[in-house]
């Protein structure tokens, strides 16, 4: 169940086993669709990239996901979008970035799903935040939040025209 009120930001939705967080990933892909910032935080093992792999899968790509730990950026090209998977858990100061090839904030058709993403906050200052983190050996708490007055528009309005998140994940 969420903690509060799903009208509201933060969301926080708790996952039992991968199966659900693939559900959830299905839910959050038609909320970060056609194109978005989602920068994702949470210790190791806390669920990011198989949060990613599940969105990834959710949008048809069929090739491999894995945390670009060494190459800091992976690219999957989608039917309908671009997704640049991004690990900066390697980087330790911001001048490291600037090597990076990352689409400018609100490119179309584009997801941008960085996982120890805090840093590029100051490059994308509209974008979801998702935090996650451990509560088990199966259970994962994720929690979503906006950063931005047209990101938080974005939520309200997907919010407006999705069924009842909790019903569809199976709580
Ligand atoms: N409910 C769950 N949701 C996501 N992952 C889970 C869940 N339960 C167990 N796991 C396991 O936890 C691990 C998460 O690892 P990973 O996604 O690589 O985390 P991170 O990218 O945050 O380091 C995986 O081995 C996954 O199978
Ligand atoms: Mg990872």
């Amino acid at each position: 169940m969420s903690e509060k009120d799903s009208n509201t930001l933060p969301w926080t939705v708790m996952s039992h086993s991968v199966t659900e967080t693939r559900k959830i990933a299905d839910i959050l892909t038609r909320l970060i669709l056609p194109s978005a910032v989602v920068l994702l935080s949470g210790d190791l093992g806390s669920g990011k990239t198989t949060l990613i792999q599940a969105i990834a899968a959710s949008l048809g790509y069929r090739g491999a996901v894995k945390s670009p730990t060494f190459d800091l950026v992976h690219v999957y090209e989608c039917d309908a979008v671009r997704i640049y998977h991004v690990d900066l858990y390697r980087v330790q100061s911001a001048d490291e970035l600037s090597v990076l090839d990352l689409p400018y904030a609100g490119e179309d058709r584009t997801l941008v799903l960085a996982e120890w993403g805090d840093m590029l906050a100051p490059w994308y200052p509209d974008h979801f935040h998702l935090t996650c983190e451990s509560c088990g050996s199966r259970c994962r708490c994720f929690r979503l939040d906006a950063q931005g007055e047209a990101y938080y528009r974005r939520w309200e309005k997907w919010l407006g025209s999705s069924e009842t998140i909790e019903k569809e994940i199976g709580h």
